[in-house]
């Protein structure tokens, strides 16, 4: 061997690694090495393949997709110089994704035990090229690929229901998803406002169903139902012979369609075609948007037409979509409508269920039978716990993670999909700027920290853990445009959590690797967000002082801020590390690139230096795991909560707040404070009463005073209130807050009679 100078290996070191980076494949395979020299495609490449009837399809798919970036038809010569080959290997077996890639400067190799596995294969080489048709030469750099992926459920849902999309958008949707090695399509066929789904049975199901009187002028929560004699004119519904093109059409792309047909709630819609299949059997028009005034939204439980039908529905359904999966929905169930029918009641007594939650459990376990009887599976939302889960049921985790966990915990197979990050309904930057969302923040970043296997779930139950998938709802979402933008580029991110080995997981990476593909949406005309430069600012609290902590997700963006309320820029200071406040402060914080700021506004938050700001805080009821703002200690952490719900706030569900505040030393106060906040649409409210004690040895409380509530819980509007309590200076070491909640939602609210959330924010001691 030849031995080469220093200065070579070093220039060759360098070449490779800048090769390295020019292929920038998502998800990040699990073993890829880049080599030097590249394939040529031209007309002179052939493409051939064994097993023809089994890749006849996807060699076919590839072909158009070359021809596609360049116009070359490839051939099929068995002897030209330069070779593409697709080589299904034996045993064949169809749900190993996995794949080898060869690529070298006359031969690129493809093998696989599946179909998808050499879909995926040429997956990575067309990432590799341009996105749309140029004059630039189509070169495959030379590499080797191993790759498989770390989950078989690489799911992405969308909601056609709240709005419809053509068959058009919907193949492009599943074409984004391929793209990126995706695999499941959870199609959301049916909801109160729309039945998109042709049931030849049935035929009012989509004449009467899948439309609606036009209220897309207003956003969803403002529309008017639709008043008598108003023509329903929007809408629309899928054919069998359209869904069953779909279907091919992903099959082609190795993506399973699993249909959701909902189930026994959110069927408004059904009911408006079928008024008989609901409890008060009452004519009602199809749902314009988020006013459930008056409407029924269950079918009836104790009827068993509404059986024989949704079984007849589900046959056909069954006919079109071959899926191992049928998804029945089974969220969200108002119990009340079946409180008040006779024959629900009867239900209930005939089978001894003792509530209506078990009521819920017989619905799901009787359609599980039907569903199992003709050798599919049934999937549904994680509230198919409620009562009793049916015995071979999967459960998709979306209320967080805990049904996954109480489910993977009883062996029953799991798909995680929690609100927080899966939701791609919620925003993704801003939200200043950014298209009107459902609300929360789903951050690029925040999806691709996601780990779809709990900590806390024991080791030998992971395996229950299928996979992962983001979840579209669309009462916000009216076009196919804001479609791609609610999805892009979040879906990568979530590709590669669930592709790639845990492992290889690297923001930094990812974020390199992304841009060529942002280029590519740019190319294709597809929308995408160009990422969250809201800054965020985060509060680090220790010994009495707060440290503020700033970050951006933007790579290579810069931070700058100000501490006295002006509006921050490049002349503002610039962020390097953790900084203390010596008082109360606004601080101010934007990203900047390529000294430009980015974003629409500066992100802002509000800090109040008091007494207890970085104390021990000890709760006699614990903090609701879904709402710990930045920590156990939030209640002195000097942040104040902003009306968005969800930051600096903590939440505590149906028991008092009782919080006791160690403030280190003995030390003098006179006025003590809790802020909390009142969301009535989110079952927020304020507190009835707080009450503030106080002592020098944790054990025995004196009163500092009580204050009550004087806002009604009938209140709409969102109200963040301070109770103060203030006295004469008295020494004490310790403060206790009791904030005592309200006995239960008012009547009228749609949690009437069922406990409701307090949330607070800080515990300000002067
Ligand atoms: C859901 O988001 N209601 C499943
Ligand atoms: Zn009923």
């Amino acid at each position: 061997m030849k031995r080469m100078s220093g200065v070579l290996l070093a220039a060759m070191l360098l070449l490779g690694k800048l090769q390295a980076q020019q292929v920038s494949i998502i998800p990040q395979p699990a073993k890829l090495e880049v080599l030097s020299g590249h394939f040529l495609i031209n007309a002179a490449v052939s493409l051939q393949y064994n097993e023809p009837a089994l890749l006849k399809p996807v060699a076919d798919w590839f072909k158009a997709a070359i021809a596609d970036v360049s116009g070359i038809r490839l051939s099929t010569q068995p002897n030209a110089a330069r070779r593409i080959v697709l080589q299904l290997t034996t045993p064949v077996k169809p749900t190993d994704e996995s794949y080898t890639l060869d690529v070298s400067a006359n031969l690129i190799t493809i093998k696989a035990k599946s179909y998808g596995g050499i879909f995926y294969g040429m997956q990575s080489v067309l990432q590799t090229l341009p996105a749309i048709r140029t004059n630039a030469l189509l070169q495959v750099p030379c590499m080797r690929v191993q790759d498989a992926p770390r989950f078989g459920w690489r799911g992405m849902h969308l909601d056609v229901s709240r709005h419809f999309f053509g068959p058009e958008v919907i193949k492009q949707y599943i074409d984004l998803m391929a793209t990126y090695k995706m695999n499941t399509f959870h199609w959301h066929l049916v909801d109160d406002q729309g039945w998109r789904i042709e049931i030849k049975k049935y035929p009012k199901l989509t004449s009467v169903g899948a439309w609606r009187v036009d209220q897309n002028d207003k956003v969803w929560g403002s529309r008017p139902q639709a008043k008598a004699g108003e023509t329903p004119t929007y809408g629309g519904y899928y054919t069998q012979a359209q869904l069953k093109e779909i279907v091919a059409y992903a099959r082609q792309r190795n993506v399973t369609i699993v249909p959701e047909i909902e189930m026994p709630g959110h069927v408004a819609s059904a009911i408006a075609a079928y008024p008989e299949l609901s409890c008060t059997q009452q004519p009602q028009l199809p749902l314009t948007g988020g006013d459930y005034t008056n409407m029924s939204s269950n079918y009836c439980a104790g009827n068993d037409s509404v059986f024989t039908f949704l079984q007849d529905v589900l046959t056909e359904t069954m006919a079109i979509f071959p899926s191992t999966y049928i998804h029945i929905g089974g969220d969200e169930v108002d119990k009340g409508p079946w409180k008040k029918c006779a024959r629900c009641q009867q239900r209930m007594q005939q089978q001894g269920l003792k509530n209506e939650e078990e009521l819920q459990s017989y619905f799901i376990q009787r359609i599980e039978k039907f569903v199992v009887s003709k050798g599919r599976k049934m999937i549904g939302w994680d509230e198919i716990l409620e009562g009793g889960l049916a015995p071979e049921a999967t459960v998709m985790s979306w209320r967080g993670e805990a049904g996954g966990i109480e489910a993977a915990k009883m062996n029953h197979d799991v798909v995680m999909t929690p609100g927080s990050p899966c939701y791609f309904d919620h925003y993704q930057a801003g939200p200043e700027g950014e298209p009107r969302a459902i609300g929360g923040m789903n951050t690029l970043q925040k999806v691709y920290s996601y780990e779809p296997i709990p900590a806390e779930l024991p080791a030998d139950k992971a395996r229950y853990v299928l996979g992962a998938q983001a979840n579209l709802w669309t009462e916000y979402i009216t076009t196919a445009e804001h479609v791609e933008y609610m999805v892009l580029p979040r879906m990568l991110a979530l590709a590669e959590v669930v592709w790639s080995p845990k492992e290889t997981r690297d923001w930094q990476g990812f974020n390199q690797r992304l841009q060529p593909h942002f280029r590519a949406f740019e190319q294709k005309g597809l929308h995408y967000s160009k990422g969250n430069f809201t800054v965020n600012i985060k509060p680090v609290s220790a010994n009495g002082q707060v440290q503020v902590q700033l970050s951006t997700e933007a790579m290579n963006g810069a931070i700058y801020y100000s501490t006295d309320g002006s509006e921050p820029n490049v002349t503002s200071q610039r962020y390097t590390s953790p900084f203390t406040l010596q008082q109360s402060a606004v601080v101010k914080a934007v990203t900047v690139i390529q000294g430009e700021v980015m974003g629409v506004k500066a992100a802002s938050q509000s800090f109040v230096l008091h007494k207890a700001v970085g104390s021990a805080v000890q709760y006699v009821h614990p903090v609701s795991r879904y709402y710990q703002a930045d920590g156990l200690n939030s209640l002195t952490d000097g942040i104040r909560g902003m009306h968005a719900v969800g930051k600096f706030w903590h939440g505590f569900s149906g028991k008092d707040l009782v919080a006791t505040v160690d403030l280190g030393s003995s030390k003098t106060i006179q006025q003590v404070t809790l802020g909390c906040l009142q969301r009535y649409n989110d079952w927020i409210f304020l507190p009835q009463s707080v009450m503030v004690e106080y002592s020098i040895d944790g054990q025995s409380f004196t009163t500092l005073g009580t204050v009550s509530n004087t806002v009604s819980s009938n209140e709409k509007a969102s109200i963040i209130k301070d109770f103060t309590v203030k006295a004469a200076a008295v020494k004490a070491r310790y403060v206790r807050v009791t904030a005592k909640v309200i006995d239960a939602c008012p009547k009228g609210h749609s949690g009437e009679g069922k406990v409701g959330w307090l949330f607070a924010d800080e515990i300000i001691v002067e």
